[in-house]
Formats: structure tokens, sequence, C-alpha cells
């Protein structure tokens, strides 16, 4: 169902910083286990990446593999306008590595990283700092001798003294490091601490204005947003993160949440990015696809329910107001409108508005009678399907000037059998009720209606089709009865295919009755 949305005054972007978005999904996003992507998929990431706007796409980590390499360099030949990273670790093979993987990129980068923390340091490197502060220095220097554009991180940042950080940081601008980042490699920093760490460094640090700061947030408590947000606050200007927020252990900070929340709180974020953000729908699908990596139900932007709206109250606030429950508008991210999702929680109004989308206008009785009939449906199916209310009005309308009627059926089935039905029927207002076996719990059902309603039509076709999807879909059974060389078909749908095979069964013999009654004297058998 589609939402009326009513236009936000624009937010004037003159008086904002611009903050620069460095999409990882190549590199630390394809480092979540499982999440590798083949050649080809690399490609077709970074061609979509360059066009949202992304400006800076680390593709991949060259000396990783030549898989790796190759994919670095293709897409550095490739890309248009982003500028181009290779990651490289304090190796001075990997620096030259990378920088052969990017070297024929319009604009291309190296990062390069060194641990920092005393917990890395001790049982990793098994080095000491001032041993730490050289190898910064050298492969900083050896990265800014291939290229101009030279990014230093220190790994698990956020867990290192802050004087030897800040040595670190003032080295590597030194020797030419034109972008620091701080990771919070482990995701363990909370939004003041990490806007403090950059503020604190931005002022103690001397020739700190020479480069550009960074964030770069694991996700492990649910902060990695937040986190990265509150980096911007404390003068980092470039954010580095992932197309659904894919990355090692939990993740990397969101894109899409980082770029929207930007967005739509500008009134408390005041910065500006080159994502087109009507992009990201499409980014989020081909990056889960090329993945695997399905995209969580409730993830924020991409989410399949992050427009979808099922109970009673929202659904009657979206249809009046959109803004009632939405803080963004669907086509702001790509989507062509939010859903209102026909449950359990829906109310009439939805349900009103939903038949009307449909094609049915009811009069009050008939819609009073197909909104209970749906909600003992929601009740028991987890999803309702424009096609599940389709078959609803359908039944609706062919039972509602039926003589016969299914009132209460009864199937013992199983291996054991025979299996038998016990059915009560409403027959001309009466109600009669017999018991039968039969092979099957099907033949059961239709002899008990035989032996309800004496009739000597022969079943032509009994046919079965799942309305939807899932074991919980409604099943349409379709039924034909032959008398006198005239058919007369009936369809029963319910999630209890039983009782769809009784009223599709039933269906066809009131055509059938009614047929005769035109014909003959009208008068119903009733055994
Ligand atoms: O999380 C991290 O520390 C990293 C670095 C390589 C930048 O991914
Ligand atoms: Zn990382």
């Amino acid at each position: 169902m589609t939402v009326e949305h009513i236009q936000r005054p624009s937010v004037s972007t003159s008086d904002k910083d611009h903050v620069i978005i460095f999409d990882t999904t190549l590199r630390d996003g394809e480092q979540s286990p499982g999440a590798t992507m083949s050649f080809e998929e690399k490609l077709e990431v970074a061609d979509l990446l360059d066009q949202m706007g992304v400006d800076i796409i680390e593709a991949g980590f060259p000396i990783a593999s030549e898989g790796d390499f190759q994919a670095v360099a293709e897409i550095a030949r490739q890309t248009k306008r982003a500028t181009i990273a290779g990651l490289a670790r304090a190796i001075p093979i990997d620096i030259a590595r990378a920088g052969e993987a990017v070297r024929h990129a319009k604009s291309p980068r190296i990062h390069t990283f060194v641990s920092t923390s005393p917990i890395h340091l001790e049982h990793q490197m098994k080095k000491n700092q001032d041993e730490v502060l050289e190898i910064v220095i050298a492969t900083v220097t050896q990265a800014r001798g291939l290229v101009d554009n030279v990014e230093w991180s220190g790994m698990d940042a956020t867990r290192t003294p802050i004087d030897f950080l800040a040595r670190c940081v003032e080295a590597a601008i030194k020797a030419g490091a034109t972008t620091i980042n701080l990771p919070d490699t482990v995701g363990y920093t909370t939004p003041e601490e990490y806007c403090a760490m950059f503020e604190n460094l931005r002022n103690r640090v001397p020739n700190a204005d020479k480069a550009i700061f960074s964030v770069h947030c694991h996700n492990d408590l649910g902060l990695a947003v937040a986190n990265s947000l509150a980096g911007l606050r404390g003068g980092a200007r470039q954010i580095e993160c992932t197309i659904n927020g894919i990355g090692e252990r939990a993740g990397n900070a969101a894109l899409e949440e980082v770029v929207m929340a930007m967005k739509v709180r500008g009134d408390v974020l005041p910065y500006t990015t080159n994502v087109d953000a009507s992009m990201l729908v499409r980014a989020s699908k081909l990056v889960a696809a090329a993945t695997s990596f399905p995209v969580q139900y409730n993830k924020a932007i991409v989410g399949k329910n992050a427009f979808a709206h099922e109970s009673g109250i929202h659904q009657d606030g979206m249809l009046k107001n959109s803004e009632t429950y939405e803080i963004m508008r669907p086509e702001d991210i790509g989507l062509k409108s939010s859903s209102l999702v026909m449950g359990k929680h829906s109310g009439r109004h939805a349900f009103r508005k939903k038949l009307e989308e449909l094609g049915h206008q009811l009069s009050d009785n008939a819609f009073q009678d197909a909104f209970e009939r749906f909600k003992a449906l929601a009740d028991k199916k987890k999803h309702v399907y424009d096609e599940d209310l389709e078959a609803l009005i359908d039944d609706q309308v062919t039972r509602s000037a039926d003589l016969i009627k299914v009132e209460a059926l009864t199937v013992i089935a199983g291996t054991g059998g025979p299996q038998r039905a016990t059915i009560t029927l409403s027959v001309n207002g009466k109600h009669i009720t017999k018991e039968c076996t039969g092979d099957g719990p099907v033949d059961a059902t239709f002899n008990a209606i035989k032996a309800a309603v004496d009739h000597t039509a022969n079943l032509q076709l009994f046919q079965v089709k799942a309305v939807t999807e899932g074991t919980d879909a409604q099943a349409d059974v379709s039924v034909r009865l032959e008398e006198d060389g005239r058919s007369f078909t009936g369809r029963g749908t319910d999630t209890d295919t039983m009782v769809a095979a009784a009223r599709a069964y039933v269906g066809a013999l009131n055509k059938l009755m009614a047929r005769r009654a035109m014909g003959k004297s009208g008068v119903l058998a009733a055994g």
C-alpha cells in the first residue's frame, strides 16, 4: 500500500562541514567470514560506489592474494571519479604491492597501518613503542615515495595510551601521511570517549592541521555509527564504513546509516557528504547478493521492515500523514514507497484502504464480514499478502448467495487409517452433521458432504495450489462436478487444505443446485 508523504522544508547546507566517505566494503567488508566476492562482483560493487558518490573506495588488500591484487588493479583502472586505496601492513613488500595495485588510478592512495596498543605490541608484534615509532616513520616515508596520498592508521588506537598515540600521529604526519585514521578496531570505545580522543589529539599534536583525521569503527557493542558520528564532533572529517555494515566480527559502521543520520539530523549533525542517498537501496541489494549476506529485516535504513508498518495505530497514522511514523521518505534512499503490511495488528482503516487499492468496494455488512475473516486469517498466518486478500474476497462473494454452507469440519488422518471426516453443513438454514470414512482425508470429507446432501454428480477435478509461499500459505482448492453433461466449478481457500477442499466442493454443489433449481423443481435433497 502506498502512502503519501508531506514535503519537508529543505535544510540549507551552506554552513555545514564536508565529510569524506571512505568505503571499505571491498576490504574490511570482504574480511567478514563468508563474505568473499568474485572479481566481477568486486568490479560491479566498486562501479556502483563510484556512481553513488563515495569519495574513496578501499578496493582490497593487494598483498593478501593474487586475486585481491588483480581486483584492486582493475578497479583502479576502471574507476572514473573516486580515489582508490589499497591496504598495506607496515611491511615494505606490502607497501610496494599496494602501490603497484593502485598505480593506474586517477587518484591513488596507499593505506598503511600498524598496531599501537600495548596489548598488540606485547602479544602480537613483540616490539616496544620506540620500535613501532620507527616503523611508522619508515613505512609512511616509503608509501609517500610511491603516491602523494597516504593514509596511516594506528590499529587499536582506542586502547592506546594517548601520549604514545600522539607521538605516532605526529611522526606519521611529519613523514608525509595526509590522512590519519584512528580505528576502534575492537569496537570498544564509546561516543564521548572517541570524540574526546580526537579533540585531544588535534589539540596536542603540533602538525595536526596538516592531515585529515578519520574514524573507523567496529560494531562489537553496537556503537559503530554513534562512535563514528561522535568522532566528527571531535574534528574527524573522514568516515570509514561499509555497505550494510558488513565487516570483521560484528561489522563496521554502516555507510547508509551514517549518511542518512547526517541527512535527516542535519540540525545536530551539520555535515554534508557527496553520497547520492537515493542509490542506497541499490547498493545494499548489490552487496547482499554479491556476498550472500542477507540484510537483517529490521536493519536501519535498508532492512525489509525499515519502511513497513503493520500495527493498526501506526497504519492509521501513516494514512493520515506519513510523518507520524516515518522520519525520512522512502524515495530518499531509493525505495518506491513505504508499505503497510497486512497482519493481525492491522486496523479497519488500513484494511479498507487496502481493499480499495485492490479494487473492492464492499457494503458495510460485507466489509464487516471480510474484516472478521481477515482477522481470523491473520491470526493463523504470519503474512497476509494481496493474493490472500483477493482469495478471501472471492471466497466471500461466491459464498454469500449459497444455500449450502460449511459450518464445521473435523478430519482424522494419518498412517493408521481409515481417514474419517465429520462435517456439519447448513442446508437452507438447517444444520446437518454427517461422519464418513474414506480413502484419504479428502475422500472422507467429500463422502461426508455427499451423505449430507444427496446428489449424483461426478467429481471431475480436484486441484490444490498454494496461494503464497510457506507452510502457513493458504490452500486454493478447485473442484469440478459434472451432472447431466454440465460442469460446475467451485473454489475454496483456507490455511487448512481440508477446509478449503470442503468449501470448494460445496461451492460447486451450490452452483449445481442453483442450476437444478432454475431448470427443474429446485428441491434440495438433504440426506
Ligand atoms: O579495524 C582496523 O583497525 C582496520 C585497520 C586495518 C584500519 O581495519
Ligand atoms: Zn577495521
